[in-house]
């Protein structure tokens, strides 16, 4: 098979476009809750460690495969190793998962962007009661997706690409200024330290310690959007002069640095009103508009604040659409446009039941979750760690430590200095703590 003839249009383009997936509701909506469920500053450290011991090579592997094969991330895997098509297959199948909980969050959004200028009306108790309604959230998740495939139909370059060179930095430079706003708030210092400094108390036994590290790996694969081919197909439009390293290294530190930056918005601000941290995912929608209530100019700020996570999710959601979309269209001979419409089509299914499932049909239940929780369930704790594993063992065993090095030092041109690192981390670190982590979720 050829390569894609789609191509990023500058490095400054590929590298918003790529920190555009990463950064998204898993760093301003979950990274804040599932923090604050899991201890704070314990959770923290875990996840930090786990960022460099799999985040790392795992990313930085992706990118190398998505460049060395220049397909979607079925066929870059096929090309990679013969009848190992199924890993980015898995992809596939996770990206639906995701966007079918996604969605359902960005349509939240959406509504509380609009409701901003009656913040006063949105109360904890007021969340509750929406997602009971089941209506309207259900438009709202709709036209989440309806913004996700508009940006998707324009294509690589004049879509994903476009749109994320501009959004990105504006988010970047407006969440300062909220951050440093929240720091300001009387008792903030209480939601620092509960994210800064450990505390151990509540973690005494190793089954404390097993949900924290299945947590914090689930987070760092969401977070960072690995273990489903959408840095593969990210890769695969890259020119060959493109420094993979470097890259590697900017698009995880944007990402932590926002996922910071949401910690030390978002848990000052619920201390500051006397909240408690551990509320779960209801953490952004219920709290948040308390405090908005609450300050001066709250209703703007909310406005602005609802406005950045979504184009956060949007950025995000276009990269999990466009892992389908690049797969779909090569298989079926579709165009982007075409694929994109039937795309969207099933994913509006899955998400509508989705959604539903926190409404009219939330006593539909399988082994006591909804079909939302199951969705997340899936996909964070099994479907992307496993997908991660399988990506490691393809590397380091199938295509080689050696290939992949010479297409990540662009054929001996650049230095790779971390090779031998690299070499423990794939064929050794990351899959074994992988497997740990999986076996002692389970016991
Ligand atoms: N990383 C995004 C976030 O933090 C979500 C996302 C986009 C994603 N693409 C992904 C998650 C691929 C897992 C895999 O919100």
């Amino acid at each position: 098979m050829e390569r894609t003839k789609e191509q990023w249009s500058s490095k400054f383009g590929f590298i918003m476009a790529a920190a555009g997936s990463a950064i998204g509701l898993g760093n301003l909506w979950k990274f804040p809750y599932v923090t604050g469920t899991n201890g704070g500053a314990v959770f923290l450290i875990v996840y930090i460690v786990f960022l460099i011991l799999l985040g790392l090579p795992i990313l930085l592997s992706e990118l190398a495969i998505g460049r060395f094969a220049g397909l979607d991330a079925v066929n870059s895997c096929n090309k990679i190793g013969k009848n190992w098509g199924f890993v980015g297959g898995i992809g596939v199948v996770t990206a639906f998962l995701i966007l079918g909980t996604y969605s359902v969050v960005g349509g939240w959004v959406i509504k509380y962007i609009l409701s901003s200028f009656h913040i006063e009306k949105m109360t904890p108790e007021y969340y509750v009661e929406y997602l009971k309604t089941s209506f309207e959230p259900s438009i709202y998740t709709l036209i989440f997706i309806i913004l996700t495939a508009v940006v998707v139909l324009g294509g690589v370059s004049k879509g994903i690409e476009k749109v994320s060179s501009i959004l990105l930095p504006t988010l970047f430079v407006l969440f300062v200024g909220l951050m440093i706003y929240s720091l300001t708030l009387p008792n903030a210092i209480e939601g620092v330290k509960f994210f800064l400094v450990p505390n151990f108390d509540g973690i005494t036994t190793f089954s404390d310690f097993a949900s924290i590290a299945i947590n914090a790996m689930g987070q760092v694969f969401f977070s960072l959007s690995l273990g489903m081919g959408t840095l593969i197909t990210y890769g695969s439009y890259l020119p060959k002069t493109e420094n993979l390293t470097k890259s590697t290294a900017t698009i995880i530190t944007l990402d932590t640095i926002i996922a910071i930056i949401a910690g030390l918005t978002i848990l000052p601000a619920v201390f500051s009103i006397g909240l408690e941290p551990t509320s779960g995912s209801g953490l952004l929608f219920q709290t948040l508009p308390a405090v908005f209530a609450k300050i001066p100019a709250g209703k703007i700020v909310s406005f602005i604040f609802f406005s950045l996570i979504l184009v956060a999710a949007l950025t995000s959601s276009i990269s999990l659409l466009q892992v389908i979309v690049a797969w779909f269209s090569n298989a079926l001979k579709l165009s982007q446009k075409k694929a994109t419409l039937i795309i969207s089509g099933f994913i509006a299914v899955v998400s509508l039941f989705s959604s539903l499932s926190l409404g009219v049909f939330s006593d539909v239940k399988f082994f006591g979750m909804t079909f939302f929780d199951i969705l997340s369930f899936l996909s964070d704790k099994i479907m992307l760690p496993l997908g991660g594993l399988f990506i490691s063992i393809l590397v380091g065993y199938v295509w080689g430590i050696k290939p992949a090095a010479n297409e990540i030092s662009n054929e001996g041109k650049l230095k790779f200095k971390m090779e031998k690192l690299y070499n423990i981390s794939i064929k050794i670190i990351a899959p074994v703590l992988i497997v740990i982590i999986f076996i002692s979720s389970i016991i």
